[in-house]
């Protein structure tokens, strides 16, 4: 009998481990450099426990722009080259247009457009398409700076009334340093700065009765249903960090804010934003460095082979985009790690190749909220840096924490 059970136990123990590594050596087969993995959980650690975009950025530097990795026992292929970004997202989507449904154990979450399988992405695409329309993101423009203005004046207020005054400002610019501040500095964190001012454009809506069909009626129609999809400001903390610590940015950045409102009798309407060209290259800069989505993804959905890069991609493997390390691509950026907004810059474009930047993904799967955040943004940082002066202090320094695949 015991002899049974330790065979039973010795045939569960080979059966797992054989499934465990099981896909291992597939992408070996296909001869592009393999991150060196656990024999049996792959690189999973990396993947989710570590900083995992820091870690893209390491393996990109040590085994180039096309390399394998085993996230767990599945087969994932990590590209940062452009050309392939756009064979991949754009040429050849028809063989990329799936992507994972995740479980994020949320039912919220879960029902986010960009983790649904392709009938469903289809259908939800559809419906979201006409709010991004650039007429629908012009109609925004009032409201949102108005709550801009709002949000504004409800950061000078509680700066000034606090009596950690000069912490709070230095953590208002230095997010990491909110951890050491009482709890009701929490309530203004950066993160939920644009959730906030959505919801203000709701609640006004919602009181005006107004029906305009854009995304703001549309988040109200969904508001219980749907997470209303990251509003993230990443892009403006880094942007006013790099502001508050780089006098020469800063000079540049509030010369032109000024100029600019100056010129618009003091309003920035849609039409003036192409004006604020240091502060939307800074954002782009930003952007490139530290994106909140740092890996989107595509499933293969059909057989893909280029004769060009001597790759192929069966069907089931999924390619990942990972942002932080694509848009570091040495051959594209040089001196890749330097903040350096003068590279965006308009007499800079013939030297800019879009695929190199992958912040926002690109193809029909890309980000359908890119025309709201490039008009979000430069608005809150404009409105930001006419009111509030940003000083970093010479211990600044940007951290990062471990978190999820994504995000
Ligand atoms: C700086 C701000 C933002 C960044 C960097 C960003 C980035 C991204 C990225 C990388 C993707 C995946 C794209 C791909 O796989 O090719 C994505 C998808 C998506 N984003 Fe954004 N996003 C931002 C803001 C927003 C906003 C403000 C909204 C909505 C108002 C939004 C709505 C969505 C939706 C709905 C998807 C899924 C699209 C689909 O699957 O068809 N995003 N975003």
């Amino acid at each position: 009998m015991i002899l049974l059970i330790l065979g039973g136990l010795i045939c569960i123990v080979v059966g797992l481990y054989i499934y465990a590594r099981w896909n291992f050596g597939t992408l070996e087969k296909l001869g592009i450099p393999v991150v060196e993995h656990h024999p049996l959980l792959g690189s999973v650690k990396e993947m989710y426990k570590e900083v995992g975009a820091l870690n893209d950025i390491k393996w990109m530097n040590k085994y180039g722009p096309v390399f394998g990795v085993y996230e767990g026992r599945y087969p994932h292929i990590y590209i940062c080259d452009p050309e392939l970004v756009r064979l991949i997202c754009i040429k050849d989507a028809d063989h990329f247009n799936g992507k994972r449904p995740l479980d994020f154990g949320d039912p919220v979450l879960n029902e986010m457009p960009d983790f649904q399988p392709l009938g469903k992405w289809k259908l939800i695409r559809t419906f979201l398409t006409p709010a991004f329309s650039s007429s629908k993101i012009r109609s925004m423009n009032t409201p949102m700076r108005e709550s801009i203005k709002e949000y504004v004046a409800d950061l000078k207020e509680s700066i000034k009334k606090t009596k950690k005054g000069v912490l709070e400002k230095v953590a208002y610019t230095f997010p990491f340093l909110r951890k050491f501040l009482p709890s009701s500095i929490l309530n203004a964190e950066a993160v939920k700065r644009f959730s906030i001012i959505f919801k203000q454009m709701m609640e006004q809506r919602r009181k005006s009765g107004e029906k305009k069909n854009d995304v703001v009626d549309m988040c109200i129609e969904w508001a219980d249903k749907l997470d209303t999809p990251k509003m993230r400001e990443e892009g403006i903390t880094t942007t006013l960090y790099y502001i508050a610590t780089n006098p020469e940015i800063a000079k540049k950045a509030y010369a032109e804010v000024d100029a600019v409102f100056q010129r618009n009798n003091g309003i920035i309407t849609h039409e003036s934003i192409p004006e604020l060209v240091y502060i939307n290259v800074c954002i782009n800069e930003s952007l490139r460095l530290y994106p909140f989505f740092y890996r989107t993804e595509r499933e293969c959905t059909k057989e893909w082979r280029n004769e060009k890069y001597n790759l192929t991609v069966k069907k089931g493997m999924i390619i990942q985009l990972p942002s932080w390390a694509a848009n570091r691509n040495p051959e594209y950026n040089e001196d890749p790690e330097k903040y350096d907004p003068e590279r965006w810059m308009p007499e800079n474009k013939d030297r800019i190749n879009v695929y190199s930047s992958t912040s926002f993904g690109h193809g029909p799967r890309n980000c359908i909220g890119k025309s709201f955040s490039t008009e979000a943004m430069p608005l809150l940082a404009a409105y930001m840096l006419r009111e509030l002066k940003f000083v970093g202090r010479k211990d600044s320094e940007i951290k990062f924490k471990p978190g999820g695949p994504f995000f």
